[in-house]
């Protein structure tokens, strides 16, 4: 195990690589500088991206002052394939906290420098996220680049829905509103049509998530954010992942992701179309480019930020060569 000793104003800092057992001491840390509620299911969410991501359990660092934890780093391990579909080993550098007591004398800082050496010892290839503003310029500061705005495109339900949209300017809650629109999720990325659906499309054209069945099972499997799925015929024929959320007085249907047969964008749209007529929600948002022809507009200025850094290989710093959908982005 690597430990490193670094002096924070006086007292010393100790890095460590963390283990199950450090979990309760670093939900706790999280818990006092995001603020989180009671009651809410952080640890099942900390548990089911930290260690039982498909792409493998997350290196994840502490900081420790005379036997307190100063702050923690987790790096997600993460796959992509490039535009040409060659595979991209990357980390996702996402949650990471210093507690209130010890914030902004460079915990974060020496554990995000030292979790990237690591990473570079391991032959990773690119470290890549969508940082908070209060982040952001502390990764910029250790060589991330801002890579650019990743697009959001909407589609209201009806015309009032407009109104509320365009009034609910602040962020989505992070917990689903329950629907019984569509199937529970589960049902359907376990079922047989989904290694077919998978199998006919083509790579997408810019950096992506390496997909697999087994990724799917994963991403819209946890409980308690209660994907739903709009499979109008048979899972082969195409499906929108989805679930509903707050943002202000608005309901929001997230689509997660769309998988039509061969990616057929008519198909998508017909998906889509059939969605929107029934979902109890304002608005639909996704992540892409706008398409008028499917009723999806811009979302000016409201997109996440993507940054990233090299590692051992350049990532692209073309974000219109970035494919993302949303469930790659939301909850990371
Ligand atoms: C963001 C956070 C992790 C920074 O931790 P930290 O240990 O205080 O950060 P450091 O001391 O290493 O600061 C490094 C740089 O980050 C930036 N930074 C840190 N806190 C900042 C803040 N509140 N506002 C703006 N920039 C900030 C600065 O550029 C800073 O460099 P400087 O102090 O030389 O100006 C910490 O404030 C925190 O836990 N916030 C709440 C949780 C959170 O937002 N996590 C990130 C998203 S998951």
């Amino acid at each position: 195990m690597c430990v490193l000793s670094v002096v924070v104003s006086e007292a010393e800092v100790t890095i460590r690589r963390a283990s199950e057992d450090d979990l309760e001491g670093l939900l706790r840390v999280a818990a006092a500088s995001l603020g989180w509620v009671d009651g809410e299911p952080h640890e099942a969410l900390f548990r089911w991206k930290h260690m039982e991501s498909p792409f493998g359990p997350s290196p994840l660092w502490l900081a420790e002052c005379n036997g307190e934890i100063a702050g923690y780093r987790a790096f997600m391990r993460w796959e992509l394939r490039d535009q040409w579909g060659s595979p991209v080993t990357a980390v996702r550098a996402v949650d990471t906290a210093t507690h209130p007591d010890f914030q902004r004398r460079g915990v974060f800082s020496r554990l995000t420098t030292h979790g990237v050496e690591e990473m570079l010892a391991e032959g990773i290839n690119v470290v890549f996220n969508t940082p908070n503003d209060q982040s952001r310029p502390g990764y910029l500061k250790m060589g991330w680049r801002d890579i650019g705005r990743l697009p959001v495109a909407f589609r209201a339900t009806q015309p009032l829905a407009v109104v509320r949209m365009f009034r609910a300017r602040t962020p989505a809650e992070k917990w689903s509103e329950p629907t019984e629109v569509g199937v529970g999720a589960n049902e359907v990325t376990t079922c047989a049509g989904m290694s077919t659906l998978l199998a006919s499309r083509p790579q997408p054209v810019g950096w992506s998530t390496a997909m697999s069945g087994k990724w799917l099972q994963w991403r819209f499997g946890l409980e308690p954010l209660h994907y739903r799925a709009w499979v109008p015929q048979s899972a082969d024929d195409g499906v929108v992942f989805f679930r509903l959320r707050r943002r202000g007085g608005a309901t929001e249907c997230s689509v997660g992701l769309v998988l039509a047969p061969e990616s057929n964008p008519d198909v998508e749209r017909q998906l889509l179309d059939g969605l929107a007529k029934a979902v109890d929600a304002d608005y639909l948002l996704r992540m892409g480019p706008p398409d008028p022809r499917g009723g999806f507009l811009p979302v000016p200025r409201v997109g996440p930020r993507l940054t990233a850094r090299e590692i051992t290989a350049t990532p692209d710093c073309d974000i219109k060569r970035w494919a993302f959908s949303l469930a790659d982005i939301e909850l990371f």
